[in-house]
């Protein structure tokens, strides 16, 4: 059969139903991603691009602890490979490759499926996440643009493209194609957040407060991205140095223990990117966080060694710095230096270092630190937006120790 986007599948009609729900709810940064993905697996044991996409699923968590589910996924892919098409086979290695540690082949190969098969959304989607988090917006770019003719005007794709084109520093037509893609879609949460992006770069906080206010009621069923888009919220109020309604959205909607998106996953790496960031923003402005560092140093702990997210390492680092865990700051660093990733020796461990000097006030240990690979700071992925936390307490540095030059 073939699928909502017209490419064939060897599945059944009910496991291929699912798989497109499944597809919608990994585009839509839906809550029921995991089961959905599981559901076409028990529907039909012998799709193998039912048994990857469900790889792929945990492969976005970017955590050690979701590489056990992701290989038991692709050994039952790769036992029912013989039977399926040369696209999903493509992706079966696609997903072998990126378990494998070798995220450049993955990247080849989703390429080399858009190549022949621009609408295939599971390589569009992959691509567009790994390029971002590897700091590479020239090929997050890219890979849309190459593909845009036979897209349209979809509200997933546009949304992708306003990203992309925001991160690349253009704002006008970011705003244009997210604002499209959200009056399309108004669940469109990731067209959402490439505006907001926008606004954020441009300083327009009280329309980015308005713009997530006004669409809120269009996110029921959203996973943890939601707290991304709150997170998002709480920086327009800190832009306007509303610092109780930061800590209240903090508390109640994008760090809430008791919620169930945390519950399920408490780690989850955009999840530690937003908390931590935003308390070391609120204490570069002076305000007292209170114990808030505790739950995030002690989930830090957990993951030393743990390296899949680079951009998640030096927020792990800031809630040891800020604990005084003196000893799980070091074993991390040495982790660090030790590691087999350039990034992780050369950036990420730099970073993490000047980032407890900064906690120690030995701010021209700081500058010494990170003067020498501001220019390196995009390769640990992220966002503009979310980066400026290190270059924030770079400038802070730089103030304290004199050397504004
Ligand atoms: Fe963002």
């Amino acid at each position: 059969m073939k699928d909502t986007y017209d490419l064939q599948i060897s599945t059944n009609a009910a496991a291929g139903g699912l798989f497109n729900q499944a597809l919608r709810s990994l585009a839509g940064f839906d809550a029921d991603v995991v089961e959905r993905a599981q559901g076409v697996r028990e529907a039909d044991p012998g799709f193998a691009l039912g048994h990857c996409v469900f790889g792929y699923v945990m492969m976005l968590a970017y955590s050690r602890a979701a590489l056990a589910p992701a290989a038991d996924a692709l050994h039952a892919a790769e036992r029912h490979a013989a039977g399926a098409t040369p696209r999903e086979q493509a992706h079966v290695r696609a997903l072998a490759s990126w378990i494998g540690g070798d995220i450049d082949s993955a990247l080849r190969q989703w390429e080399a499926v858009l190549a022949q098969f621009p609408r295939d959304v599971l390589a569009l989607r992959l691509a567009h996440a790994n390029y971002f988090w590897l700091g590479r917006r020239e090929e997050m770019r890219a890979s849309l643009e190459r593909v845009a003719p036979r897209w349209g005007e979809d509200s997933g794709f546009m949304a992708c493209l306003a990203f992309a084109l925001e991160e690349s520093g253009e704002y006008a037509a970011a705003e244009r194609y997210g604002r499209r893609a959200v009056e399309l879609d108004p669940t469109e949460v990731w067209g959402a957040h490439a505006v907001a992006h926008v606004l954020e770069m441009q300083r327009r906080a009280d329309e980015g407060i308005a713009w997530l206010a006004g669409l809120e009621p269009h996110w029921t069923g959203k996973g943890a991205f939601l707290h991304h888009l709150w997170w998002h919220r709480a920086m327009f109020h800190l832009a306007r140095r509303e610092f109780d309604a930061v800590l209240d959205l903090y508390d109640r909607r994008f760090r809430n223990l008791s919620s169930p998106l945390v519950a399920a996953l408490p780690d989850f790496h955009v999840d530690v990117q937003n908390a931590a960031s935003m308390l070391a923003r609120l204490e570069l402005r002076g305000v007292a966080v209170g114990a808030r560092w505790e739950e995030l140093a002690d989930k830090a702990e957990a993951r030393i060694g743990d390296v899949l997210s680079a951009w998640t390492v030096p927020h792990w680092m800031m809630a040891l710095g800020a604990t005084g865990r003196d000893a799980s700051a070091r074993a991390m660093l040495a982790n660090l230096r030790a590691s087999d990733s350039a990034l992780m020796r050369e950036v990420a461990a730099p970073v993490c270092e000047a980032l407890l000097a900064h906690r120690r006030g030995h701010h021209g240990l700081v500058i010494a630190l990170m003067a020498p690979i501001l220019g390196r700071l995009r390769e640990l992925g992220g966002s503009h937006a979310q980066r400026d936390v290190l270059v924030q307490t770079f400038s802070d540095s730089s103030r304290r120790a004199q050397r504004v030059a």
